[in-house]
């Protein structure tokens, strides 16, 4: 019988056993997880964390700053950023397929990531020293997922940004192992976190980058961004957030439709829309939204969107369909 009080109180005092006097560094993604456990670690061993956010461009209108003002605000932590949305958008330059998208921006998260810490020990006057600690907010299920061999996690490269792959050299300190993500929530608003922050839904670690069907560039990444807020914020105003486990927006470069617009031809890209209902995203099933709502978004989206002339709805289940569309 547990309560988000006695999680909190039990980890604070495991993570400073763990970690003693040491330096500790954490990636924060912008997720639900990677906060909440970098905010219990702020909670066991105060300035002895640094906070890693690369910022990568891919994420979604309002994300950078929830990191960069929302959770420094309600938590105290140091927060180092690094921006890096340059370095990103040309190492994907004129990448369209998803696997190389994907191996590219863990790539480059990682060196990035890297660059960071190396930032950071020279800023301590700490220059070719390392840190020993890294938090990550692995939770259970995702413990019982990677003993569990093949099967969904090699259907596509996963790269949990904000986390990083464990062949690096750091002791993980992992205080959400033992959690699901209902606790994680829990844990996050007893610790102060915003509700915008603590009730996220799922964001792949490779963000918009996999959202765009096709090559991304700076001028799509803008465009899907306003398609997305717009879907996200009707999503929210309907009251439905916890009906849809998440609803990917996702533009179609690669194709263009005519349309009409006033007395003029358009030529113009699709969105679609793709809210899915899940219990784990191991299996979905797509979202019956109402009619009304689904025009809602469709007449904003193309009429507010630049570029955007169509909407279309996803009605796939997974399997065959995967969640994401790459
Ligand atoms: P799929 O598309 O495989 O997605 O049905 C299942 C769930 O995983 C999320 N997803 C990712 N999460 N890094 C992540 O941290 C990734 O590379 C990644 N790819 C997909 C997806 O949003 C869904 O919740």
């Amino acid at each position: 019988n547990w309560t988000a009080n006695s999680i909190l109180d039990e980890q604070v005092e495991l993570i400073r056993n763990q970690v003693g006097s040491a330096k500790v560094l954490c990636g924060l993604s912008g997720g639900v997880d990677s906060a909440v456990a970098a905010a219990l670690v702020q909670r066991a061993v105060g300035d002895q964390l640094t906070c890693v956010f690369v910022n990568h461009g891919l994420l979604r209108q309002g994300e950078a700053e929830q990191v960069e003002l929302d959770f420094v605000a309600s938590t105290g932590a140091k927060l180092y950023v690094a921006n890096e949305q340059e370095r990103f958008l040309s190492a994907l330059e004129g990448v369209s397929d998803p696997e190389t998208k994907r191996k590219i921006i863990g790539r480059e998260f990682i060196r990035a990531f890297e660059e960071a810490e190396r930032a950071i020990m020279a800023e301590a006057a700490l220059e070719g020293e390392e840190i020993k600690f890294l938090v990550q907010g692995t939770l259970y299920p995702d413990v019982v997922e990677s003993g569990g061999g093949e099967g969904a996690a090699n259907i596509k490269s996963h790269h949990n940004v904000g986390g990083l792959p464990e062949d690096l050299r750091f002791e993980l300190v992992e205080p959400l192992r033992a959690l699901f993500k209902d606790e994680v929530r829990a844990v996050g608003a007893e610790l102060g976190l915003p509700a915008e922050i603590v009730g996220r839904q799922p964001f792949p670690g490779p963000g918009l980058g996999i959202r765009i069907v096709g090559e991304i560039t700076g001028e799509r990444l803008e465009l899907l961004r306003q398609a997305d807020a717009i879907a996200r914020a009707e999503l929210t105003a309907a009251g439905l957030d916890n009906e849809v486990w998440q609803m990917p927006v996702v533009l179609l470069a690669d194709v263009r439709s005519v349309g009409v617009m006033g007395d003029g031809r358009t030529y113009g890209h699709p969105i679609v829309l793709r809210p899915v209902s899940s219990e784990d995203a191991m299996t979905a099933d797509w979202s019956r939204l109402p009619y009304d709502l689904l025009a809602k978004i469709s007449n904003r989206i193309t009429n507010e969107v630049d570029g955007v002339n169509r909407v279309v709805l996803d009605v796939t289940s997974k399997p065959p369909g995967t969640i994401e569309w790459e």
